[in-house]
């Protein structure tokens, strides 16, 4: 996937794939279908939303408090609700949630859609279980469609993410992240260890070549 990524941000294919992206296209697990309009994460270039799906498709999540942060096409929220667990959804991104509450209908469950900049809206909310799926490459994001890829120059977004996570991990509550070894893993445990925090593997998937882990966050 890296080799794919690395692509998709050459310039000679970055136009091919933004005329690529510039269809709503359909994307299904296990009988769940959303569509996936433009500007909105496209979880069918690449692996981490599937290895998501693949994780949480088993965990007991009923009447869990579930928080999908960052939802993008919201697949993941769907399935969790599907596994009747108690759904809030957010992302920055407009046409990502007006596109959930649609795709959300389409699949008969029923999902809290938030708009939030990482936990702003969410004060005072506990969760469960919270899965995320960040934005990871180190530039500035210059369109809403590039907050999916690209973390700020100096991973400001995790910088904001691990100072007001505090606030919303517990003992007893699972907080998932998923990296892969294309990104700087070792500036974003440094970033979470200055805020108290660490991150422990406990999932390893090679996938075309390229390690993805998720992590389980925990407080130190
Ligand atoms: C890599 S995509 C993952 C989407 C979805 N969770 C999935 O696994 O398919 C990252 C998502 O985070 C959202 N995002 C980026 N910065 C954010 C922020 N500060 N607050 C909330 N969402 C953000 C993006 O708009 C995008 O939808």
């Amino acid at each position: 996937m890296r080799g794919l990524l690395k692509k998709i941000f050459s310039p000679f294919l970055k136009k091919a794939s933004a005329m690529y992206l510039k269809k709503r296209r359909k994307y299904s697990y296990k009988g769940i279908s959303v569509w996936v309009e433009p500007t909105v994460f496209p979880p069918f270039i690449t692996i981490s939303t599937k290895i998501l799906l693949d994780f949480i498709n088993p965990l007991p999540l009923k009447n869990k408090a579930f928080l999908e942060l960052g939802c993008g096409c919201g697949i993941i929220s769907i399935l969790a609700a599907k596994k009747e667990a108690i759904v809030t959804s957010t992302d920055i991104n407009e046409a990502a949630l007006r596109a959930l509450k649609k795709n959300a209908e389409a699949n008969g469950v029923n999902i809290e859609i938030l708009f939030s900049d990482l936990f702003e809206s969410l004060t005072g909310k506990s969760f469960d279980c919270i899965i995320i799926n960040p934005p990871y490459y180190p530039k500035n994001p210059g369109s809403i469609a590039e907050n999916a890829w690209f973390c700020g120059e100096d991973f400001e977004y995790f910088r904001k993410l691990f100072s007001t996570l505090p606030e919303f991990i517990s003992a007893q509550n699972e907080i998932y992240m998923i990296l892969s070894e294309d990104c700087d893993l070792e500036k974003i445990k440094a970033i979470a260890l200055k805020n108290g925090m660490a991150l422990n593997v406990v999932l390893e998937k090679k996938v075309a070549g390229e390690k993805n882990y998720i992590f389980r966050i925990i407080q130190l």
